[in-house]
């Protein structure tokens, strides 16, 4: 486990899946914790659960750009520093394709996944100038190839990653490392609250994916938010000191290739065009190999 002892983070969207499991790794790894979500029910009950000398609750919309300055002033606040901010809140945006393009839902979808990451560095910078830090972001494997979410998130999401190595850059004179995370399937209310279910539903919808989703990827068994977690918490830690601007795929895989690749049961496009099934396709092996013997 990485070590976050005197550190103080700021995570958003910390009230369910990734983030929540982010707070649970920071404070497991000895961080305070400055929590912000929309979902102050969830939020508030964490400070119950952590105590308020590890963890403070903010509501914070991170579309709201001054709700934004303030979480990150927070920290100094409440606990001393801003070490670390953990850019992360998110939703599956507009689903729409580009030809019947929502074009209101492309600027909500915009701002809260690529114009959040943009103003949550700038507010954090002030606080973290003097003395180095490290800035997360969540982007997506919809960031690396088409298939895995709808086109706005995907853009917004790969503007994530590069904005993350541009600003890697620019803020090394201070110290500040700047990374993205890229998550793979992960078993959270994301998928729910996109499809507009109430968030209990969202939630519950969650735990079955955590239960049935093991087949997607090679690693075998469906991401969970600690996956993530840990990939952050080392990013936070000190032990990543030599690491910024870099893009970190945490996905069990699922991007190494196309399924046939990774898994025998599956068949290859090329034998399905060829009309050749998985078994035909084993006894032309088999009777390869005995004509080899
Ligand atoms: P989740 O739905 O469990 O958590 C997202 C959190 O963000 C929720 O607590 C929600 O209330 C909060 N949030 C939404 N809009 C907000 C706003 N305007 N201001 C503040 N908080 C807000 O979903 P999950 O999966 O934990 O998502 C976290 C991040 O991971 C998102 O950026 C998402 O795009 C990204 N991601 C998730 C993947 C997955 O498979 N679950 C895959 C790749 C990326």
């Amino acid at each position: 486990m990485a070590d976050l002892k005197g550190k103080v983070a700021v995570i958003t969207g910390a009230a369910s899946g990734i983030g929540l499991a982010g707070v649970e790794v920071f404070i497991a790894a000895g961080a305070k914790v400055i929590a912000g979500d929309i979902q102050d029910e969830k939020g508030r009950a964490l400070e119950t659960r952590f105590g308020k000398d590890k963890l403070r609750f903010v509501h914070c919309d991170v579309t709201d750009l001054a709700q934004l300055e303030a979480i990150m002033a927070e920290a100094p606040k409440a606990f001393g520093s801003l070490d670390v901010v953990w850019n992360n809140a998110g939703h599956g945006g507009t689903p729409t394709t580009v030809e019947e393009l929502d074009l209101d839902g492309y600027d909500q979808t915009m701002n809260l996944l690529l114009k959040q990451v943009f103003a949550g560095t700038k507010f954090a910078i002030p606080h973290m100038k003097a003395k180095g830090g490290s800035i997360i972001n969540t982007s997506s494997i919809s960031a690396v190839s088409a298939g895995y979410a709808p086109i706005t998130y995907s853009v917004a999401k790969k503007g994530v990653a590069h904005f993350s190595k541009l600003a890697a850059a620019e803020l090394s004179k201070y110290k500040i490392r700047v990374n993205a995370i890229l998550p793979g399937f992960i078993a959270t209310s994301i998928f729910g609250a996109s499809l507009g279910l109430p968030r209990e539903q969202a939630d519950q919808m969650a735990e079955m994916l955590a239960q049935g989703g093991g087949r997607i990827q090679p690693a075998g068994r469906t991401g969970r938010g600690t996956d993530i977690a840990e990939m952050a918490a080392f990013l936070a830690s000190d032990a990543a000191g030599f690491i910024t601007g870099g893009e970190f795929l945490v996905d069990g895989g699922i991007t190494v290739g196309p399924r046939h690749s990774w898994d025998e049961t599956a068949n290859s496009p090329v034998l399905d065009a060829l009309g050749i099934t998985p078994e035909q396709a084993e006894q032309l092996r088999l009777a390869q190999a005995a004509a080899r013997s």
